[in-house]
């Protein structure tokens, strides 16, 4: 069995997508739940599906080892994260080497980097006349967003969008994507 702990800070719906994706499954299981922020809705989420759920201080992530020893201790083989916006600190990076899985709502390498997240990614997207965006899933180094590229999946910007409109259709595209790709990945290192 291979033991996942997701890293969310926001409402979770990535998260729950991949608990109920992995209920069940004979060889991967969603172990842990870690979030930045206690009102993060994916930790309610996590706790009604039953799995340990916990919230670390922004202290706690970088300047402890608190959150290594917990992964340890709950043997987990693989993070995701699934809105995690804060970077993922260096012991973290260095046990779980490409073992680490985000997902970006926007075609990498464009509009990725430090303050790309949420609806300043769509926002930059519509600025910028593509007539495309979408999502991508990729390992996470030390450097923000510039891991290897799993997957990508596209959708249309419409000529009337709004960032919130692209967010809702990007959004689509996580869901339907995300576990499938978490769980190829996993699969082929078994
Ligand atoms: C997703 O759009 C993800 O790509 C981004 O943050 C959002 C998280 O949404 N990094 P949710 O918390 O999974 O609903």
């Amino acid at each position: 069995m291979k033991r996942l702990a997701i890293f969310a800070s926001g409402a979770g719906s990535n998260a729950k997508r991949l608990i109920d994706y992995f209920s069940g499954n004979q060889t991967i299981s969603v172990a842990l739940l870690i979030s930045n922020r206690k009102e993060a809705g994916a930790l309610e989420i996590a706790r009604k599906a039953g799995i340990t759920a916990i919230n670390f201080s922004k202290e706690e992530f970088y300047n402890s080892s608190t959150v290594i020893e917990k992964l340890t201790s709950e043997k987990i083989d693989f993070i995701v994260l699934a809105g995690f916006l804060i970077k993922v600190p260096d012991n973290i990076l260095k046990a779980y080497e490409n073992k680490i899985i985000n997902i970006h709502p926007a075609l990498l390498p464009d509009f990725g980097g430090k303050g790309m997240y949420g609806l300043n990614v769509h926002k930059a997207v519509i600025e910028s006349g593509k007539k495309e965006s979408g999502i991508t899933i990729h390992l996470v180094n030390e450097h923000y967003d510039e891991g290897r590229i799993l997957f990508q999946a596209k959708c249309s910007v419409l000529e009337n969008d709004t960032p919130e409109k692209l967010a809702a259709r990007v959004q689509e595209l996580e869901h339907q994507h995300f576990p499938e790709v978490v769980e190829h990945f996993i699969s082929e290192k078994l």
